[in-house]
């Protein structure tokens, strides 16, 4: 058990109440945030980000909603890099576009991370997914080519059935470098989420947690 992840994920859950809309974040740190939830038998409607995240749901008992017919008042979600302007790289998981899709709508997007998540630069460890259709696929990978050191397509097809371009490289200007990756012709979406992020909760190696 990762001891930093099972400490964010649990802590965000103190920010949500019964009757609460909250969109639910993908990936093994948000578990947590699932299970408890499950586990306290909170009454509240999930906006659910991937496919795995709604079968979590299942599991535990969560009741699901529409992003059609919902607002959230609060996001949980995790990611693969934050930096000190709290901009995110997220898409480990392959679910980018539908955490984009919830998180940004979301009135807050609380944040749930293992304290090595946190870099001085994005780019910085991990790298940038970008979701592509696969009409084009090839097309795009040569274009980012030309913005990146090194771009890989993942074995790996999405919950909305297009692939995955991981891109290497330092990230200057990530709110700029967001608006431009979606404006190239077959992107579907890019992991850079430059706006909404309210408070960052860090798990601690030993277990303490931090919110930022
Ligand atoms: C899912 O596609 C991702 O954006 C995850 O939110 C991100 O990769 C963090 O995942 P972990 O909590 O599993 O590290």
């Amino acid at each position: 058990m990762d001891l930093a992840k099972k400490a964010a994920g649990e802590k965000a859950v103190e920010f949500i109440k019964d009757g609460m809309i909250v969109g639910l974040g993908t990936g093994s740190t948000v578990f947590y945030t699932l299970k408890r939830i499950g586990d306290l038998g909170l009454d509240i409607i999930g906006i659910c980000t991937s496919v795995d995240t709604e079968n979590k749901c299942k599991e535990f008992g969560i009741k699901i909603g529409d992003i059609n017919e919902y607002v959230p008042e609060i996001a949980i979600d995790g990611a693969d890099e934050v930096d000190p302007n709290k901009n995110l790289i997220k898409g480990g998981g392959g679910a980018l576009t539908r955490e984009k899709i919830v998180d940004y709508r979301a009135k807050e997007l609380v944040v749930v991370v293992g304290e090595n998540k946190l870099v001085d630069y994005l780019g910085q460890r991990f790298y940038l997914p970008v979701e592509v259709l696969p009409f084009c696929w090839k097309r795009v990978k040569s274009e980012l080519e030309q913005m990146f050191e090194k771009v890989v397509k993942r074995d790996f097809v999405t919950d909305n059935k297009n692939y995955i371009l991981d891109c290497y490289g330092r990230i200057e200007g990530p709110k700029t470098l967001e608006r431009e990756l979606n404006n190239i012709p077959g992107v579907v979406e890019n992991g850079l989420f430059t706006k909404n992020t309210g408070r960052v909760v860090v798990g601690k190696d030993n277990g303490e947690v931090e919110i930022i």
